[in-house]
C-alpha cells in the first residue's frame, strides 16, 4: 500500500494512502447521501461521511516515538552495521563524517558554536533527545526513499549517527532496551515554556454543547442600521460628505459607469422627482437602471444604512 504509485508524500516524507479509488469512492458516498438515495440514518460519524478508521489504519499512522523511548518497536543495530549503511545510503549528501556535501545538513560536530553568530546546529550540539533522530530518519530518510529501513537499520544507522557525534563508543549496539541511556549534551538547555497562558492544565468541565456555539463576529464588521433619529445635522452632513469623498466620489465625481455627477443639476432631477425614500433605498440596496449599475452602497457593504442616507443627502443637497 505505501508503495502504490497513486500515493501522496507530505512534507514530512509521510506517505498517505488517499488513493484515487478511494476518492472517487468518497464522491460517489456524498453524492449518494445528498441525493438521498441513502437514509440519513446509514450516516456515520458527527458530519455524517467517511467511515470510521480501523485500528489497522490508525497504526499505520501511530508511529511518533517520545523522549521516554514510548513507541520504539522491537529490534536493534549495532554502530559496526550503521557504518555501512550510512556510507550507502546517507553519505553521498550528508558526508562521511556527517560534515553534509555541499548544502546539505551537517549531522555530527558544531560543538560549543551555539553562541557564535552562526552556530552549527547538530545532532550533538543541539537536538535535545535521541527519539527524535530515530523517529525523524524512519518518518524521512534516506531523503529519496522515506520510511523504506527496516527498524533494525533504524536502530544502526541511528547509533552510527551517534557515534559520529562521539555520543556513544564504536562497539555500542542500540536497541529499545538501552534507548534512553544516551541524553544528547544539549538536552539541559531546552527548558519548559514558562509562559503562564501554556501551563494552563486542560478544562474538560462544564463544557460547552458544540451545537450551540455561534460565530458571532467576522473580521469585516456588519454593523447593523440603528434608527436613531439624526439630531445634529450638521455633523451627519459633514458625515454624509466624508462619506461621499471616500466612497461614491469614486463613480460620482466623474460619472464613472454612467453614475450621475454630484453637482449636475440635470443629472438628478428626475432622480429626486422620485422622492428621497426611494433614492436611498436604491443606493442601499443597489439596482441597474438605465445608465448603469449602481451596486448596493456602491460596493462598500460595511457602511451602514444610516451612513448611506446621509450620503445620499448630501449628494443631493449638492446637486440642486
Ligand atoms: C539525497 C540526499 C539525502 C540523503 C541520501 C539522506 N539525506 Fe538526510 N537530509 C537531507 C535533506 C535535504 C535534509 C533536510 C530536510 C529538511 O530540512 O526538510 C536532511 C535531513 C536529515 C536529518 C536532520 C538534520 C537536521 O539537523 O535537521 C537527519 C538526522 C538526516 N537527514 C539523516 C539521514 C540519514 C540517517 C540518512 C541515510 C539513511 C539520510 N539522511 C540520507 C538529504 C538527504
Ligand atoms: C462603481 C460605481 C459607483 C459607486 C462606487 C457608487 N455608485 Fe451610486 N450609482 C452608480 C451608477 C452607475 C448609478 C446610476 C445607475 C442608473 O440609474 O442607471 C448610480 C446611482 C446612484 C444614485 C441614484 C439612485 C436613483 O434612484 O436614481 C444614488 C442615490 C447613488 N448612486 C448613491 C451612491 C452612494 C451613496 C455611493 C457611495 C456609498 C455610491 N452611489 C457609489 C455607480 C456607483
Amino acid at each position: 500500500m505505501y508503495n502504490c504509485p497513486d500515493s501522496i508524500t507530505d512534507s514530512q516524507g509521510r506517505v498517505g494512502s488517499v488513493s484515487l479509488f478511494k476518492l472517487a469512492a468518497a464522491f460517489v458516498v456524498l453524492f449518494l447521501l445528498t441525493s438521498g438515495i441513502v437514509n440519513a440514518t446509514d450516516r456515520t460519524g458527527y458530519y455524517g461521511l467517511g467511515t470510521p478508521a480501523s485500528p489497522e489504519e490508525i497504526r499505520g499512522w501511530d508511529i511518533d516515538i517520545r523522549p521516554d523511548g514510548k513507541g520504539l518497536p522491537e529490534g536493534q543495530g549495532s554502530v559496526e552495521d550503521g557504518e555501512f549503511l550510512y556510507e550507502q545510503q546517507c553519505a553521498e549528501c550528508h558526508g562521511s563524517f556527517g560534515e553534509g556535501v555541499g548544502r546539505f545538513p551537517v549531522l555530527a560536530g558544531g560543538e560549543g558554536t551555539l553562541t557564535d553568530s552562526r552556530p552549527s546546529k547538530t545532532i550533538g550540539s543541539y537536538w535535545a533527545h535521541t527519539s527524535t533522530l530515530w523517529d525523524y530518519i524512519r518518518r524521512t530518510m534516506p531523503f529519496t526513499a522515506p520510511e523504506s529501513l527496516t527498524s533494525d537499520e533504524v536502530y544502526a544507522v541511528t547509533a552510527y549517527v551517534l557515534y559520529l557525534n562521539d555520543l556513544i563508543e564504536d562497539d555500542f549496539v542500540l536497541s529499545r532496551d538501552n534507548f534512553t541511556s544516551i541524553e544528547l549534551p544539549n538536552n539541559l538547555n531546552f527548558i519548559p515554556d514558562q509562559r503562564p497562558d501554556v501551563a494552563n492544565g486542560r478544562c474538560m468541565q462544564d463544557c460547552k454543547d458544540p451545537a450551540s456555539i455561534r460565530i458571532v463576529s467576522s473580521v469585516m464588521p456588519v454593523v447593523r442600521a440603528v434608527a436613531t433619529p439624526v439630531i445634529d445635522n450638521r455633523a451627519a452632513q459633514a458625515a454624509g460628505e466624508k462619506i461621499y469623498g471616500q466612497y461614491c466620489s469614486l463613480c460620482h465625481k466623474s460619472g464613472m459607469g454612467g453614475a450621475p455627477i454630484v453637482g449636475e443639476v440635470s443629472d438628478w432631477q428626475d432622480r429626486e422627482a422620485g422622492g428621497m425614500v426611494a433614492l436611498k433605498k436604491r443606493a442601499i440596496d443597489g439596482y441597474t437602471g438605465q445608465y448603469g449599475f449602481m451596486p448596493p452602497k456602491g460596493g462598500f457593504t460595511h457602511l451602514t444604512d444610516q451612513e448611506i442616507e446621509e450620503v445620499v443627502e448630501y449628494m443631493v443637497d449638492s446637486s440642486q
